[in-house]
Parts: C-alpha cells; structure tokens; sequence
C-alpha cells in the first residue's frame, strides 16, 4: 500500500512583470504569492505544486523571468518543486528564454516526473497562435509510451484546456477539441485524473471513468453560470489534491477576493480569451 501523496494545483496565475499592463487593476503576482503563503500555513504541507497553464497574461520574455523569480523565492520557503505547463496566454520561445533559461524555440513543452510514486505527466493543449486547445498526433504517441508502463501510485494528467462539459454553452466552446483521442489515449491504463484550468472556475466531472477536475485562475475567476457575456470575477483559489488507495481526490480552496466584477465580456465586443 502506498502513502497518501498531498500535493497543490494552481492554474491560470495570468502574471506580468509588476508594472506592466496590470489585469483589470489586480496585482497578479501578490495573488500568487498569497496561494503559497497559504499552503505554507497547512498543516500537513503538499508535496509539490503543479500550475496548469496561462502563467503569464501577455507572455513576453520580462514576463517569464519575473514568474521564475516570483516561483524561484516561494519554492524556496515552502521547500517543494514547482511544475508548470503552458496555456493559450503562454508564448513557448519566450517560455524558454525566460523561464526555462534556454534557447527559444517553437519546441512543445511536455513532460513527466514520479513523485512519491506518483507519476504526474504534464501536456501542452497549446495551438500556437490561437487560444484553443488541442493534442497533437506526436504527442498523443508520446504520451502512449509514457502510459505503456504503469506507475507504482498511478498516473495524474495536467493540461490546460479542459474536457468535461461546463454549466454553458459559452464555456464549452472552450474545452479542448479532440477530447476522444485524449479518451483513448488513457483508457485502460494507470491514469487516476485530470486537472485543467483555462475556464476558471472549478467544473468537475467524470472522463473516461475518472475524475477531471478544472480548477478556478489563481488571478481571476469567471462566473460559472456566464452565457451570452462572460463575468470575470476578482475572487481566486486553487486546488489540494490527495492520492490515496488509487483514488485522485480534489478538494477546492477558495481565496475570496472582494467578489467584485471587474470585467465583463459581451459577444458583440471584441473577443476575450480564458
Ligand atoms: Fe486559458
Ligand atoms: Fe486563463
């Protein structure tokens, strides 16, 4: 029998360098901050922490290497690993200059890492130059050979685009849009969840017989009955997830904010993006 294996989802953190084109007013970076202050008040503390994708509103170079230090000082003073994936908001050159402090290329960011033998495998929905979401035929192989092998305390996918419906006909036009590959991709093997972000606000359902969980933006979240205008709202949170006895349990941790709309998407205005 495996230990229970704690660990925290963030996603959709929205970050610019402080200064530069605040999201409707709201300090994105203190919003980050606070979540891992308040995983640093836990009782028991998580393990690692996973953001599911959007790191940065506008993903320009500055705007990585601003999260790489705001991460670099708050893994410190919790003491576990950070792991990240792209969004529709993240640039991958950039990325990669900025955050990962390599050459920057058009290179997908995919990879897996165990931990406390929990495979945690991390995919990128990404189609560069669009903000929808989709998995690519190369990664899809990828991600089979990964699966082919199971892990000792299963597996958990983390992707940005989600695959369960939503409360509306305007938030499913952005989940991912070929969740039947990602289906078959899982079925039959280890895999014990999902965690998503890019619509946030938390939507949990089942997927391919487990639970897929997206979880509200740390920045920001978004009313989860919008239809027609979408309300973007300044409340925020993240997720604790447990593993125990080959189950993927999530238990959503509200930040309240002051709940105050801070802007409000109308179809006839030009087009925002989650
Ligand atoms: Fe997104
Ligand atoms: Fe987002």
């Amino acid at each position: 029998m495996q230990e229970p294996v704690l660990f925290a989802h963030l996603t959709d953190t929205h970050i610019n360098v402080v200064g530069k084109n605040p999201l409707f007013g709201m300090d994105t970076t203190q919003k980050l901050r606070e979540a891992f202050a308040e995983l640093g008040k836990l009782t028991r503390k998580p393990a690692f922490v996973v953001i599911s994708g959007d790191l940065t509103q506008d993903g320009d170079v500055e705007d990585y290497r601003h999260l790489r230090r705001v991460l670099d000082e708050e893994k410190e003073k919790l003491g576990v690993p950070v792991y990240v994936a792209l969004g529709n908001h993240d640039s991958r050159p950039f990325f990669r200059e900025g955050y990962l402090q390599e050459q920057p290329s058009e290179e997908s960011y995919y990879y897996s890492v165990m931990e406390d033998g929990l495979r945690i495998v991390v995919l990128n929905t990404q189609v560069p130059g669009t903000h929808g979401g989709r998995l690519d035929e190369e990664q899809l192989n990828w991600l089979r050979g990964v699966l082919a092998e199971p892990a000792p305390n299963g597996t958990i996918i983390v992707h940005h685009h989600p695959v369960v419906p939503t409360m509306t006909p305007m938030m499913d036009s952005h989940l991912l849009e070929n969740p039947q590959d990602l289906a078959a991709a899982i079925e039959g093997t280890d895999v014990i969840g999902l965690l998503s972000g890019h619509i946030h606000c938390n939507n949990i359902g089942v997927f391919q017989g487990v639970i897929s969980a997206a979880a509200t933006g740390v920045a920001f979240g978004i009313e989860p009955t919008s239809n027609g205008s979408m309300k973007f709202i300044d409340n925020s949170g993240y997720n604790l997830v447990l593993v125990k006895n080959g189950q993927m349990i999530v238990h959503p941790m509200p930040m309240a904010g002051d709940q105050q709309m801070v802007f409000e998407w109308k179809r006839d205005a030009a087009h925002a993006h989650a």
